[in-house]
């Protein structure tokens, strides 16, 4: 039982998926766990108290107090005495609520009166989970250290397809057992915020076309996992990509220009112990996109272009003593001594070199050969190896430098 002893209140919203509560109950119980059943008024409406009653073996509470003798629930009492404040599933109208300080009933109280972490499984349709202003609401809740327990995609009561479903209660029992495990033995990089890019940037020249290169993204999401699962909190801000990353704590911002990356890294760079930017952000821009699609006529055409913002070198200029900074250069010739400068330029704790002249290296492909160059003008250099292997190396050198810098395990 690998959740003897902890004390859990399950907070039930009414949507469709309150089904899976009672399911998510019995795996709680099961792994030792006491748990007790926090439901909205509407949720009632979507499994009865009685089943959850009977699978937590404790009383369901719904109402601030007992229609037959005035008992109060006390919320206060609640709030202190839970190991963890689950809520599965999360409506998207108590989403809002959490985010907005309302407590207009019992489970919100409870929530504002948590002292403990609290862990929200959202559900609801596709629409409802995109629309701005649930992801503004989750952003929020993120932002205050609830943790987020992303839906799946799938089918949704609704009939539609889509991002909406709330997790699996297997999946929901899995993130709680490494959740407190990770809690008693904290992983290396445990507490350290790190941002990543990855991927190229689309450049609009008109409403269908850009400018892009061949970046996968694939050196970016490996070096996002790498992180995570040692333990850091990942911003990963990635431009156009057909790949996933399915770390709970990665967050994943999506971009398409290097003006869209350039706004996400100076929104989230600040907070975060370091950055390793492994984007293939494009240099030139079109001076304009055009707002309808280029006709084809006669002779040549040109396109204007002018210098997309460099990040990366902004990034060293704003850069403070706790920050780690690194990048990426990709070089066909004079390979050391460019990169070296590039170090220099953009005030670069590290830079890890590709070359294009190694075949099975760089864009496109899953092995890279890299090196490693510091600012005292060492270079390590690195065997071909998988993006995997590589994304090791490198939060190898990473945590390293942070360990100098912060102590402790990283
Ligand atoms: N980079 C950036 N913003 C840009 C271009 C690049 O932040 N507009 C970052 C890349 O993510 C990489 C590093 O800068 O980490 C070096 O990228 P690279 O293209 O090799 O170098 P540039 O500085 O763009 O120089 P050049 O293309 O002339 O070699």
């Amino acid at each position: 039982m690998q959740l003897e002893g902890i004390k859990i209140i399950l907070g039930i919203t009414g949507s469709i998926a309150a089904y899976k509560s009672a399911f998510l109950t019995r795996l709680l119980v099961k792994e030792g766990a006491t748990v007790k059943v926090v439901m909205t008024p509407l949720a009632k409406e979507f499994i009865t108290p009685v089943t959850l009653a009977t699978l937590s073996r404790n009383t369901v509470l719904s109402d601030f107090f007992s229609y037959d003798d005035g008992h109060w629930n006390s919320h206060v009492e609640l709030g202190v005495w839970a190991d963890l404040f689950l809520c599965a599933p999360a409506s998207a109208n108590t989403m809002a609520k959490m985010a907005h300080g309302i407590c207009d009933n019992l489970l919100l109280t409870t929530y504002l009166s948590a002292r403990c972490p609290v862990m929200i499984a959202p559900a609801m349709d596709l629409d409802m989970f995109r629309h701005p202003a649930t992801t503004d609401n989750l952003e929020i809740l993120q932002s205050r250290g609830n943790i987020i327990v992303e839906p799946s995609s799938g089918e949704l009561a609704s009939g539609l397809c889509g991002k909406g479903r709330m997790e699996e209660p297997e999946i929901i029992l899995k993130r709680i057992i490494s959740f407190f495990s990770e809690k008693n033995s904290p992983l290396p990089l445990s507490g350290k915020k790190v941002l990543v890019t990855a991927g190229p940037t689309h450049e609009p020249i008109d409403p269908v076309r850009y400018i892009g290169n061949r970046s996968s993204g694939k050196m970016g999401f490996a070096i996002a996992t790498e992180l995570a699962v040692r333990g850091a909190e990942v911003t990963l801000v990635s431009g156009p990509v057909s790949i996933e990353s399915d770390h709970p704590r990665i967050k994943r911002i999506r971009v398409k220009t290097a003006a869209g990356m350039y706004s996400e890294c100076m929104k989230w760079f600040p907070e975060c112990n370091g950055c390793i930017m492994a984007a293939a952000v494009a240099d030139y821009m079109p001076l304009t996109a055009k707002s309808s699609k280029i006709k084809r006529g006669e002779g040549n055409y040109t396109i204007e272009m002018k210098p997309a913002p460099d990040i990366l070198k902004e990034l060293g200029r704003i850069k403070q003593p706790g920050h780690i900074l690194a990048g990426f250069a990709l070089e066909t010739e004079n390979e050391k001594v460019n990169a070296g400068k590039k170090l220099h330029d953009k005030n670069l704790d590290f830079i890890v070199l590709n070359s294009l002249r190694d075949e099975g290296a760089g864009f496109n492909c899953d092995t890279n050969k890299i090196s490693i160059l510091s600012p005292d003008g060492s270079a390590i250099d690195y065997e071909m190896k998988t993006k995997a292997e590589v994304a090791v190396d490198i939060v190898n050198h990473l945590s390293a430098l942070m360990k100098i810098k912060y102590g402790g395990q990283a």
